[in-house]
């Protein structure tokens, strides 16, 4: 039985988050997704409002908790076998090997990479939150539900 962790800011969720994490749970025998709370990090959502948005996507086929400090420790609390994470770009590999080498130099934690799907791979939720900001429309980049609480925080 091999328990998936998938961790990330998720400020907010997006559909490339979304795709991941759902091919993560027909990989793995089982997935919790962790939100990083990191008081140091400005964020749109809170990390309950981030936690609450993923609990309504993904219902009772996940689990949803946050978490601070070290990922290792907290994939250890999980009793996680692995990490999951999603590549988009060499960009996005240069920085996550390093994270990988860094977690597997600490605990020997295990990272398993799934690169997006097509059609995700400009996806952030940084650039959706600076398109939503200005008015754009991400209904397309984001779940129903997100693309709702985006819109309110903007008002
Ligand atoms: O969605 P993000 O912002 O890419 O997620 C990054 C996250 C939360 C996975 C990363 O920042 C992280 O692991 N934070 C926990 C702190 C930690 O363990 N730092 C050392 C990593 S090598």
């Amino acid at each position: 039985m091999t328990k998936a962790l998938c961790p990330g800011s998720f400020d907010p969720p997006t559909m490339g988050h979304v795709d991941v994490i759902q091919r993560a749970i027909a990989v793995f025998d089982e997935v919790v997704i962790s939100v990083v709370d990191n008081p140091s990090k400005t964020s749109l959502f809170t990390t309950d409002e981030r936690v609450g948005l993923l609990e309504d996507l993904f219902g009772d086929r996940v689990s949803v908790v946050s978490f601070s400090g070290l990922l290792v420790e907290h994939a250890a609390d999980q009793a996680a076998d692995v990490v999951v994470k999603g590549l988009r770009s060499i960009d996005d590999y240069e920085y996550e090997k390093q994270m990988s080498q860094m977690n597997q130099h600490l605990t020997g934690m295990e990272t398993v990479y799934m690169t997006t799907s097509p059609g995700y791979g400009f996806v952030s939720s940084s650039l959706v939150k600076e398109v939503a900001k200005l008015g754009g429309d991400v209904t397309e980049l984001v779940p129903p539900a997100v693309a709702a609480a985006l819109k309110e925080r903007m008002e």
